[in-house]
Order: C-alpha cells, then sequence, then structure tokens
C-alpha cells in the first residue's frame, strides 16, 4: 500500500488507472469500514481510501477535537489490500477552487439537517473535492448514513460527475447494534442502554409492521429518555425511495439519539 498526504503526487500516480474505487473515512476504522473496503478490493482493479477528519462536518469545536482516532488504522487498510491511503492535510482539501458547486437537495433539511446545522453541507464539500481529486469510477458509502448517501448521489448527479454509488449495507454486531466509530467512546453500562434502545426500537418497527400500534414519535421518544438516552433527536418512518413518509407498509425506522455525548444514529 502506498501512502500519499500530497494530492498532486498521489494524482500522478493514479492519472493512467481507469477503474479505480473510493472509499472515503474519516479513520477510528471498524467492521462496517472494512466491509465496505473488502467489496471495494474484491470488486475493483485498485482501491483508495482516504483518511480525514473533516472540520467543517462538525457542529462544534469539541466533537471535532474528541472524534476518535486509532493508530491501528494502516495496518488494517494493508491487512486488507487496499492500494492507496489518502491522508491529507487540511489545506491539500481546501486551498484549491472547485470545478463543481455545491449542491444540496431538500432531503437536506430532514432528519440529521434540523440538528446538525451545517454538517451536510461541510459533507457534500469535502467529498466533492476528495472526487475531484480522485476522480473515481465508483464510490462506496455505508447505509448506516443513509441520508448522507443520498445527498451525495444527488450532488454527483446534478454536477454529472462520473462516479457511480455503490451503496454498502450496514453491519451489525451481535446485539444488532451498527457498527461506528462514536461507539468506542461509550463505557459499559452506556453500551448496556444502546442494547436496550436497539432492541426496543427493533420491537417498535416489529409492531408497525403488524400494524399493531401507529407511529407516534412523542410517545417512543420518551420511550427511548426512560431506557437511558440522555436526548433523542428524532425517530421517524421514512420509505427509501421517495424520502418521504411510506403510504404503504414499506419503510425504515431512522433514528438520532445520545448516549451520554455519545450521537448514535441508525435505520433499519
Ligand atoms: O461518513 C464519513 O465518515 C464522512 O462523513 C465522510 C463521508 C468520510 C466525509 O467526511
Amino acid at each position: 500500500m502506498k501512502l500519499f498526504t500530497n494530492k498532486k503526487k498521489l494524482q500522478r500516480e493514479i492519472k493512467n488507472i481507469n477503474n479505480i474505487s473510493f472509499v472515503p473515512t474519516m479513520g477510528a476504522l471498524h467492521r462496517g469500514h472494512e466491509s465496505i473496503i473488502k467489496k471495494s478490493v474484491r470488486t475493483s482493479r485498485k482501491t483508495i481510501v482516504s483518511i480525514f477528519v473533516n472540520p467543517k462536518q462538525f457542529e462544534n469545536k469539541k466533537d471535532f477535537n474528541n472524534y476518535p482516532k486509532n493508530n491501528k488504522d494502516t495496518n488494517l487498510l494493508k491487512k486488507l489490500k487496499v492500494s492507496y491511503l489518502y491522508k491529507p492535510s487540511y489545506s491539500d482539501i481546501f486551498k484549491f477552487k472547485t470545478k463543481n458547486k455545491i449542491f444540496l437537495d431538500q432531503f437536506s433539511k430532514k432528519l440529521c439537517g434540523k440538528y446538525r446545522r451545517g454538517h451536510f453541507k461541510g459533507v457534500v464539500d469535502v467529498v466533492n473535492r476528495l472526487l475531484e481529486i480522485i476522480m473515481p469510477k465508483k464510490i462506496l458509502l455505508g447505509q448506516k448514513d443513509f441520508q448522507q448517501l443520498v445527498l451525495i448521489k444527488k450532488h454527483i448527479i446534478k454536477n454529472k460527475i462520473n462516479t457511480k454509488v455503490i451503496s454498502c449495507k450496514t453491519i451489525r454486531d451481535k446485539d444488532f447494534v451498527a457498527y461506528s466509530s462514536r461507539l468506542k467512546r461509550l463505557n459499559n453500562h452506556q453500551r448496556f442502554n444502546l442494547v436496550m434502545i436497539i432492541n426496543y426500537l427493533r420491537a417498535y418497527k416489529r409492531n408497525l409492521l403488524l400494524k399493531k400500534i401507529t407511529h407516534n414519535p412523542n410517545k417512543i421518544k420518551k420511550r427511548l429518555l426512560i431506557l437511558g438516552a440522555k436526548k433523542v433527536d428524532y425517530v421517524e418512518i421514512l420509505n427509501l425511495k421517495t424520502l418521504k413518509k411510506p403510504k404503504k407498509n414499506k419503510f425504515n425506522l431512522f433514528f438520532a439519539f445520545y448516549i451520554g455525548n455519545v450521537r448514535f444514529i441508525d435505520n433499519f
């Protein structure tokens, strides 16, 4: 695996490779990333992974500074047979003028968009810059961050960027908890509460599907607080295609809540 911290050198290296797949990350790699990267390595000639903790997508400095880091990332990527690791500095990413204009679809105003001001603009900005630098044939993104995935896809389509978005399924542990970098910050008690909440939400979805109950956001929010969430941003049901409230019985339950200071999002 070759490591690059400078975009010019990276571009020189990859300019003649036309089947390159790209997995953007912020490091602190876990089983979810591992699964996406394995898929990429399996299905393309070369895989490039980026590790860059993007300050523009954090609403506050404390959250940015607390974002988990892991010095085992590089070894894991070597083991997974990644061809290139791009670990840029802030200026390598942000000190150039982009070709494309950031396109933020209306969907950015829903779900996390209501609670994290500027977050999706920051995400689309950095991913656009990475795409302009790398020009990959494919970008692989996880479904856990479904809203991010949709917004990146809409930006790519609007700007006619020649990169295909590959959506990758969420990887869960034995308790059905989706792997996430922030989980490393939970203590045992908080982890126990998280598992209780996820179990509760699964049962809630089952009952919605069986039409034993109707969706009641306020009631379910209160329930999650009793089960140990410190704050609940939202619990909503959306159809994955229309991105609206479901007309039929086809939907995912989307949620975001805090356990201690750790924000957890998922959908199933
Ligand atoms: O999902 C993430 O880790 C980040 O939002 C991404 C896509 C790497 C952009 O910084």
